[in-house]
C-alpha cells in the first residue's frame, strides 16, 4: 500500500492507497524527512553542478585495479557513494575521505567477497566485479537484484566476462567468477547485445588487466564511460576508443597511483536548467560539460526555452514566457538520456501544447505520472509510451518519490505548481543529488526539509 501524507498544521495523517511500491519503508511513529515547495517563486542567482554520481561509481569500482593509493577529486557527497566507500573498505581498500577529494589506498585487498547486505542496496555496486576479478583471479558479488524502474538483468556483464575466460556461476543470488587458469583473464572480442553502461563498464576494466587485447563491439557511449576509460589510462591502462562503439583494451600488467577529477554530473545539471525552465527563470548553472548535455538543449531549443552559453563550463538559461511542447525518446548516448526522462516531463507537463515521450531502455520509468497527474497534469501512459497534454497549471499536493529520478520530477513541478507541494521519499534524492534543496534555495527556490513524524491510519 502507498502511503500518502497529509500534511496538517504539522501533523502526519497517512490513509492507506494502492500498493506497497518496491522499497518503500513502512515506519510507524519513526520521522522522515518531507520536502516542503511554496510554488510559483522566479528563481535567480546561480547554481555549481556536482561531480557525476554515475561517473564517479564507476571510477571508484576502478580503483580496485590499482597496486598504488590514488585519488579522485570532485566526488559528490551523495548516500550511494558513501555506500560504495563501504564495499570497498570491507575488501580492503583504505579510503580517506576529504570534502569531495577521496584517497583509495587499494594496494592490500583483504576480501574477494562483496558483502550481500551492501551490493544488494545499489545496482552501481556491481561495477566492483569486472575490477575484482581481474585484480584477484576471483570475485563473488551478490546479484544486484532490480529495482523500481526495472528487472535490470546482468547477462551482458557475465557473458563479456567468459568471454574473458572467467567460470562464472550465479548460486544463491551470487555471482562467483574466477579466472579459469587461476591467474590473469585473457583479451578476447566481446559484442554486446545492447549497448548497456555496465556491462561496458565491467568488462572494460576487467580487460585492462587481461592477457592480450580485448575488443569491445556495440558498447555504450555514455561520458561516464569515457571518463572511466580516462581514469584506467591516468593509471597506465591501455584503453582507446571510449565513446565510440568499438573499444580496443591492450592488457598491461599492473596499474600505478593517478590523481584523476570526476566529469560533472550531467543529469544534475540538466535537473537545474530544467529547474530555471518550468519557473521562467533566468539562472547561471556553472561547472558543466555542454557536449554531455547536447541532447537536452537540442530539446530546450525546440520547444522555445531560451539559454545563453556563458563559457566553456556555464550556462544561463533565460526567462521565456512561454514554450512548446516536442516529442522524446530515450535512447543510449548520444541520444536522450533516460535518466532526465522523468524531470524533462515535468516541463512538458506545462508546455503550450502536447507532447509524446517513449522511454526505450527501462520498462517501468514512468512512475512519476501518477504522482505528476495528482498535481493536475493530463498525462496517459500506454506501455512505454506517455501522451501529455500541456495544462496551464500544476496545483501543489502531497506526493511520494518513488525512484531517484522521479524525486527530481516531482520537485521541478513543486516548483511551478500553485501553492504547497510536499515531496516524501527523499531517500530516492539522497541517492543521487548533493546537497540539492541548498543549491535550490540557493536560487531563491521557496523550499525547507523538515522531518515530520509519520503515523499509520
Ligand atoms: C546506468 O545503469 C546508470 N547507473 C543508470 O542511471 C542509467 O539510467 C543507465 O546506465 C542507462 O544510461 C549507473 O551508472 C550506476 P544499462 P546500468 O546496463 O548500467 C538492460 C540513475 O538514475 N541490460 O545501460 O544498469 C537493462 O535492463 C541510474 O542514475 C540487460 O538487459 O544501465 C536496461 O533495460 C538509473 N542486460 C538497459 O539494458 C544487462 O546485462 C540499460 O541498462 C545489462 C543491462
Amino acid at each position: 500500500m502507498i502511503l500518502r501524507y497529509l500534511v496538517i498544521e504539522g501533523i502526519a495523517i497517512s490513509s492507506v492507497l494502492g500498493s506497497l511500491a518496491p522499497g518503500s519503508a513502512i515506519s510507524s511513529g519513526l520521522a522522515d524527512d518531507v520536502l516542503k515547495i511554496q510554488g510559483g517563486k522566479i528563481l535567480s542567482g546561480q547554481v555549481t553542478i556536482s561531480g557525476a554520481k554515475n561517473s564517479a561509481l564507476a571510477l571508484m569500482a576502478g580503483t580496485l585495479l590499482c597496486s598504488e593509493t590514488c585519488q579522485l577529486q570532485n566526488v559528490p557527497s551523495l548516500v550511494d557513494i558513501r555506500l560504495m566507500t563501504k564495499i570497498l573498505t570491507a575488501l580492503g581498500v583504505r579510503v580517506t575521505t576529504n570534502g569531495d577529494v577521496v584517497q583509495f589506498d587499494p594496494s592490500h585487498l583483504t576480501s574477494t567477497e562483496a558483502p550481500y547486505e551492501l551490493v544488494s542496496k545499489m545496482r552501481g555496486s556491481f561495477f566492483i566485479l569486472g575490477p575484482l576479478l581481474a585484480r584477484m583471479g576471483e570475485a563473488r558479488v551478490p546479484m544486484p537484484g532490480g529495482c523500481s524502474i526495472g528487472s535490470r538483468p546482468v547477462d551482458l556483464h557475465v557473458r563479456g566476462l567468459q568471454s574473458l575466460g572467467a567460470d562464472v556461476t550465479i548460486e544463491h543470488g551470487v555471482v562467483h567468477a574466477r579466472a579459469k587458469n587461476g591467474k590473469r583473464l585473457v583479451g578476447a572480442s566481446v559484442y554486446l547485445d545492447s549497448p548497456s553502461v555496465g556491462a561496458t563498464e565491467n568488462i572494460m576494466m576487467a580487460a585492462t588487466l587481461a592477457d592480450g587485447e580485448t575488443i569491445i563491439e556495440n558498447a555504450a557511449q555514455e561520458p561516464e564511460i569515457v571518463d572511466l576509460a580516462g581514469f584506467c589510462n591516468a593509471m597506465g591502462a591501455k584503453i582507446q576508443g571510449a565513446g565510440t562503439h568499438r573499444i580496443v583494451i591492450q592488457g598491461v600488467e599492473k596499474l600505478h597511483a593517478t590523481d584523476y577529477r570526476v566529469i560533472p554530473d550531467r543529469v544534475e545539471a540538466a535537473t537545474f536548467i530544467l529547474a530555471g525552465a518550468i519557473t521562467r527563470s533566468t539562472i547561471l548553472v556553472n561547472q558543466i560539460n555542454l557536449s554531455h548535455i547536447a541532447p537536452i538543449l537540442a530539446k530546450l531549443k525546440e520547444i522555445g526555452i531560451g539559454y545563453e552559453i556563458e563559457s566553456p563550463t556555464s550556462l544561463r538559461v533565460m526567462r521565456s514566457a512561454s514554450y512548446r511542447g516536442t516529442d522524446i525518446e530515450t535512447l543510449p548516448h548520444p541520444g536522450f538520456p533516460t535518466d532526465v526522462q522523468s524531470p524533462f516531463m515535468s516541463l512538458l507537463a506545462l508546455a503550450d501544447g502536447n507532447s509524446v515521450v517513449t522511454e526505450t531502455l527501462f520498462e517501468n520509468r514512468f512512475m512519476h505520472v501518477a504522482e505528476l497527474t495528482r498535481m493536475g497534469a493530463d498525462i496517459k501512459v500506454k506501455g512505454n509510451v506517455a501522451m501529455i497534454r500541456g495544462v496551464a497549471s500544476l496545483s501543489g499536493a502531497p506526493v511520494i518519490a518513488t525512484d531517484l529520478r522521479a524525486s527530481a520530477a516531482l520537485v521541478i513541478a513543486g516548483l511551478a505548481a500553485d501553492g504547497e507541494t510536499i515531496v516524501s521519499g527523499l531517500h530516492h534524492m539522497d541517492r543521487g543529488y548533493d546537497r540539492l534543496e541548498a543549491k535550490m534555495q540557493g536560487l531563491g527556490a521557496n523550499l525547507i526539509r523538515t522531518t515530520i513524524a509519520q503515523s499509520n491510519a
